[in-house]
């Protein structure tokens, strides 16, 4: 897979050098490159940003340099090939795993880092006259700039490319794979600070660990994430399932939560349409 970032702050980029996606690029798995915003420029202070025009605070990024960028990074393209254009921002479609997963399938991802009050909306406009763009937001909540976001998008792709990841059987049963979190994990030492683990998981009876793990990854949804659990399909809840999850509605009702103790809530279920 070949990917592409512009942006003015390369350096924040250099955590991909690391670990998976550092190893992934050394094989070849992933092709990465970033290019300088302010290479496109050509003022003798590199002006990439200009006040907004109708007023109003901070600024706004020029177009012409890229405009110039994105096409270096078009002219990269064999054969009339094109990126997809991601352009991270909070008034973007909300990023998922479903989004990753459909991302890490295509050959080609770019990526704008906007910073400042964003890009001069024309350069979206005429990106998308030569390839697809998606505005793509990271979260309910407003960063300084698209490299966060960026590291945030590249890490949640590019462990979904094919041979990235070693031992594929890992990406199986994650958070939001299928539409519930996680089970809970133990390892070495079995008593650590008067802790120990779940016999179950000694048990070595694999159809009882995977009911556990079953019914932890329900309660662990339900408590955080009461709205993941209203979009399941009722057809793929077992009985037991529908025990678990009653058994949660039950504490909950009763004024008991074992989410107790932290200051933020789970967000209510969405409202159907
Ligand atoms: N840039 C600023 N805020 C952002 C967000 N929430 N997601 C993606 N890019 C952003």
């Amino acid at each position: 897979m070949r990917l592409d970032v512009v942006t003015i702050f390369p350096e924040y980029l250099s955590p991909l050098d690391l670990s998976l996606i550092g190893k992934a690029r050394r094989e070849g798995l992933i092709d990465l490159a970033v290019h300088d915003l302010r290479y496109f420029t050509h003022d003798r202070h590199r002006t990439v940003d200009d006040n907004p025009y109708g007023g109003g605070a901070g600024m706004v990024m020029r177009p012409e340099p890229w405009g110039e960028a994105l096409a270096h990074v078009m002219g990269a393209g064999e054969h009339g090939a094109v990126p997809h254009l991601l352009v991270p921002g909070p008034g973007g479609v909300r990023f998922t795993q479903a989004m990753a997963r459909e991302l890490a399938a295509e050959p080609w991802l770019a990526f704008a880092c906007g910073r400042y009050e964003g890009i001069d909306e024309r350069v979206v406009d005429e990106a998308r006259c030569h390839m697809p763009v998606t505005v793509v937001s990271v979260g309910d909540y407003v960063l300084g700039g698209g490299e966060v976001a960026v590291l945030v998008m590249v890490e949640a792709i590019a462990r979904l490319v094919p041979g990235v990841i070693g031992n594929a059987d890992s990406l199986v049963e994650e958070s939001h794979e299928d539409g519930l979190l996680e089970y809970p994990v133990f390892t070495k030492p079995p008593q650590w600070r008067g802790r120990g683990i779940p016999e179950v998981l000694l048990s070595g009876h694999h159809g009882q660990i995977a009911r556990w793990r079953r019914d932890e990854r329900l309660r662990r949804t339900a408590l955080s994430r009461p709205d993941m659990i209203a979009r399941l399909d009722p057809a793929d809840l077992d009985a037991r399932d529908r025990e678990v999850l009653a058994e949660v509605a039950e504490v909950q009702a009763c004024g008991g939560s074992q989410t107790q103790g932290t200051q933020f809530q789970a967000d209510p279920p969405a409202v159907a349409d």
